[in-house]
């Protein structure tokens, strides 16, 4: 196939460097924006007197025409363009001749690169949105069905303070609304449209950049043309938005691993989100976690993969940036899949809540509200914890808990004790007595229950 550019050259292109040049077999994706973004174009053109009315119309029908046979299947995208933008020009072209032509008057594919790409990006970024909303969902459902379900919280590791399930995950799900949040704000900073910046300088013709952006949903224009078609910072707040969301997904998956596994059994994933192995036939493996926990790295790569593009290259349009792409569609394509399996795997997974309630049991995690329960009777904290270590030591000597060791015992190391710390101390009171706001009591719950739901609604 003969380049556009054959003008100026007597020779073509060798047949590897074409290759190793060529983008169509990933901006190929990008077909549905480049060609609004023409058509935007094509009728702004014609508004402005540049080509006449009626080759616009013509455009803009061929264009749309391109679209639905792409989408139909009639044609296909042929692997030997360029990249998308010289497909669909050719094909325009090869449809309508001479006036296809025109389509390119006051555009260059530099600026049109840069809008197709937001206008790619903005498209993903709220299906991702739409993704995270259906794990917020699902962490919702599990958080109510168990909303005083008491289980160990955990700081090292190591079993801390009584909370409920219903606080521990719906920390994830505050996550993942800043999550939402942080794609929200990449969207707002990159819906300016850079169509019209041309090659790099702007144009002699008088077009209206303000017209293509409004008809393509931008919320304003680039304001510096060399700016307009060199930015990519927009991909680089995406990506960094994608890596913390893959961070949280990775912590989180850490979560459902441990959980899983026989030494915790605080949760059972359904037979539909595990794996069997080939060899140990008790064996059901927590496989989607893991990958997803493995996949975060690969996201923090396609991050670091644009940053480190971008670092070196002088103003304005360098080839460089064509490896924008590769990078931040596969860390698209990663974190949707991501998405679309953890969502119904938290949806569908068993909470144990037995489990969670002996184990809870287990750590002398109710040693805090003892040393607590000391200083509301007039204790000074320092000294009351004193005590309540000393009294865990000995429990710990004696294989006893808190609950069982004898009120003649406590009486021993002080006789502030009396009966009503047994009451003091139960699992229950521990959780119900965290009343302070954002704590895990059930005003506290409550209340986050809520906030999700109304994020959810907005
Ligand atoms: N395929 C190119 C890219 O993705 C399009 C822009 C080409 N511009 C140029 N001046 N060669 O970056």
């Amino acid at each position: 196939m003969e380049k556009m550019w054959a003008g100026r050259f007597s020779k073509s292109l060798d047949k590897l460097a074409d290759d190793f040049n060529s983008s169509i077999h990933f901006d190929s994706r990008m077909y549905k924006q480049d060609i609004t973004g023409s058509i935007a174009h094509a009728t702004m053109l014609a508004a402005k007197g540049i080509i006449s009315e009626l080759d616009s119309e013509l455009i803009v029908e061929t264009l749309s025409d391109i679209l639905e046979d792409l989408e139909g299947g009639k044609l296909a995208i042929d692997e030997n363009a360029e990249d998308i933008h010289m497909f669909v020009e050719a094909e325009l072209t090869k449809r309508i001749g001479d006036i296809g032509k025109r389509l390119h008057t006051a555009r260059s594919r530099n600026d049109q690169v840069a809008v197709d790409i937001r206008l790619y990006l903005r498209d993903e970024a709220n299906e991702i949105i739409g993704l995270i909303k259906e794990l917020l969902k699902a962490i919702y459902g599990k958080a109510k069905e168990h909303k005083m379900d008491i289980m160990p919280g955990y700081t090292h590791l190591q079993r801390a303070q009584p909370i409920t399930f219903a606080h521990h995950i719906l920390a994830y799900a505050m996550m993942f609304t800043r999550d939402i949040t942080r794609l929200q704000d990449a969207v707002k900073h990159m819906n300016y449209s850079p169509l019209g910046s041309c090659a790099l300088a702007g144009t002699t013709y008088d077009t209206d950049r303000y017209m293509t952006a409004q008809k393509l949903g931008f919320d304003g224009i680039t304001l510096n043309s060399i700016d307009g078609v060199s930015d990519r910072d927009f991909c680089i707040e995406l990506l960094a938005a994608f890596s913390t969301i893959m961070m949280h997904l990775s912590r989180f998956s850490e979560e459902i691993i441990m959980w899983a596994s026989w030494e915790f059994k605080f949760i059972e994933l359904d037979d539909s989100y595990t794996t069997g192995s080939s060899i140990m036939p008790q064996k059901k493996n927590p496989d989607m976690a893991e990958l997803v926990r493995g996949k975060t790295g690969r996201v923090y790569g396609d991050l670091m993969a644009m940053l480190t593009t971008l670092k070196g290259i002088p103003l304005a349009y360098n080839k460089d940036m064509q490896e924008d792409k590769e990078s931040i569609f596969d860390a698209i394509d990663t974190v949707k899949k991501c998405l679309s399996v953890f969502a119904p795997m938290i949806a569908t997974m068993k909470v144990l809540p037995d489990n969670m309630y002996k184990a809870a049991g287990e750590g002398f995690i109710n040693a805090t509200d003892l040393a607590d329960w000391l200083v509301k009777k007039g204790m000074p904290f320092r000294t009351a914890y004193k005590h309540v270590g000393e009294i865990v030591a000995y429990c710990i000597k004696n294989k006893l808990i808190l609950e069982t060791l004898p009120i003649e015992k406590y009486k021993e190391f002080d006789d502030i004790f009396d009966d009503d710390l047994y009451n003091e101390i139960s699992l229950e009171t521990c959780v119900l007595k965290r009343i302070s706001a954002g704590g895990t009591g059930e005003a506290s719950i409550d209340a986050q229950l809520e906030y999700i739901t109304e994020f959810l609604n907005d």
